[in-house]
């Protein structure tokens, strides 16, 4: 296959209001350059080209393995695009240009449009879709039923303006005809740019064949050009995600009010529940219970896991694990099979061996505690003297009492019980019993 494409994201997206460029917005998660970069990067093209321009490095960092060109001053997408004239000078193929600002365009709509491409052998296929609402998309103009040009809003008449067929901002062109023509645009418009679009009356008036590929559903060309735009987007591409997971055997109890982002995996007959947010490299197993108000990031969660109202970062959490409500774990916990955390539970940097139980209250930071071990309400490993962190260590079947204060470093053995309300600075020995508070006075008859 001889394709090369062509992404345009030199701009600055005025209309989104922004000091982030506008390519780099997220939808679901991903950056919209990014997710284009992606579905480029399957459809068998030789090589992928970024134009890049306003606040270019901070498009760079998001893709920094990319082919770009720089376009210095934004004059328009038709300056963008000669700007990779060295690039293609001597290519003899196709170059398909997309812009970095339509995320949710399908790898399968890119192969068609290409293939159409080939098999009606034209010069240039412009992709397109009806909008009853086509304001501020460029029309396609049609003459007994063929292309004759891509008129902008600016410049259109009421006529053109009621055309509802409109440009994606898609295209195939043959390369050597792409560059001939686009030597011949000018800026004479109202916004004073190097259009783009112009390149097809060009075509039209040197006699080239210019097709249109008309895409039934026209949420995939949907331009992102401010916020508005942006939230529909997610919207739709939220859909497209749940609706791949239910496809997968995950219940959801109202997909409309789960956000998971693309990346995330679940597993069959996991129930999401409404207000949950997925995100990042998480892997959920089958048969879990992800309830509402849960946030779960860059997590690896087995099997049958129940989490309430509870936000889990960057850990690992085994199978049959119960967490919430309002627990929060933090990066680097690793919750194994069968831990209870609950109530008003903090987790950081720490391994709850098999068992564990930490019902109410807790902060666990910095500690390793062993199989079966029970965590009493209040309990707090003191892990932070204002200048270092350390370690806490508590053995298996060990049991330590309410309101404990386990100033680290500090070591618990196995089957070891510490009595409620006490503050432990020295290691507790195995099967021991460990008291530190004042004792008790009880004076007779004090209130009379
Ligand atoms: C463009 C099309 C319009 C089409 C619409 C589809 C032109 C003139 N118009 O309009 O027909 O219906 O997309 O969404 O092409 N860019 C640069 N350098 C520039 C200007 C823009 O790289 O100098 C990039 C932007 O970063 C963006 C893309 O090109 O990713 C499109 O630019 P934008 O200003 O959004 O064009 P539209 O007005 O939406
Ligand atoms: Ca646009």
């Amino acid at each position: 296959m001889s394709l090369k494409t062509l992404i345009l994201a030199a701009g600055k997206g005025t209309r989104m209001k922004s000091e982030l460029p506008k390519v780099l917005h997220k939808v679901c998660g991903v950056p919209m350059v990014q997710k284009i970069v992606n579905t480029c990067s399957k459809i068998g093209s030789i090589e992928n080209i970024l134009i890049l321009g306003h606040k270019k490095e901070e498009v760079l960092k998001v893709l920094p393995d990319m082919e770009y060109v720089i376009q210095e001053e934004q004059l328009g997408t038709g300056h963008a695009v000669i700007q990779a004239k060295e690039k293609l000078k001597d290519f003899d193929g196709t170059v398909m240009i997309l812009c970095g600002d339509t995320p949710l365009l399908r790898e399968e709509t890119l192969k068609e449009l290409y293939d159409y491409h080939k098999k009606t052998a034209a010069i240039t296929t412009i992709l397109t879709s009806i909008y009853e609402n086509p304001f501020g998309y460029g029309r396609i103009v049609k003459k007994d039923g063929n292309v004759i040009g891509i008129v902008e809003e600016k410049e259109a008449s009421e006529e053109v303006k009621a055309i509802k067929e409109v440009n994606a901002g898609v295209y195939c062109f043959e390369a050597k005809e792409l560059l001939s023509a686009l030597d011949r645009i000018d800026n004479r418009n109202e916004k004073g740019e190097y259009y783009l679009t112009d390149v097809i009356a060009i075509n039209v008036n040197d006699g080239k064949k210019v097709e249109a590929f008309l895409l039934e559903d026209n949420d995939e060309i949907l331009g992102i050009n401010s916020k508005i735009e942006l939230e529909k987007a997610n919207c739709i591409m939220k859909n497209r995600i749940n609706e791949k997971h239910m496809e997968n055997g995950v219940i959801f109890i109202d997909k409309n009010s789960v956000y998971i982002e693309e990346s995330v995996q679940i597993g069959q007959d996991t129930v999401v529940y409404p207000g949950a947010l997925l995100q990042g490299d998480t892997v959920i197993g089958q048969n879990c219970e992800i309830l509402g108000n849960t946030r779960i990031i860059d997590c690896k969660v087995g099997n049958d896991v129940r989490v309430e109202s509870s936000v889990l970062e960057e850990s690992i959490v085994e199978d049959r694990v119960t967490i919430g409500p309002f627990a929060h774990l933090r990066p680097k916990s690793h919750l194994k099979e069968e831990v209870h955390i609950g109530n008003f539970v903090e987790v950081k940097k720490s391994v709850l061996e098999k068992g564990v139980k930490a019902g109410h209250l807790t902060y666990l930071g910095d500690a390793i505690v062993g199989e079966k071990t029970n965590i009493g309400a209040g309990t707090i490993t003191c892990n932070y003297d204002g200048k270092n962190k350390f370690k806490t260590t508590i053995g298996k079947n060990a049991f330590i009492g309410s309101d404990t204060m386990l100033v680290a470093p500090v070591n618990i053995g196995e089957n070891a019980l510490v009595g409620a309300g006490s503050v432990i600075t020295k290691d507790v020995p195995e099967n021991a019993l460990a008291v530190s508070r004042s004792k008790q006075v009880i004076k007779f008859d004090w209130r009379k």
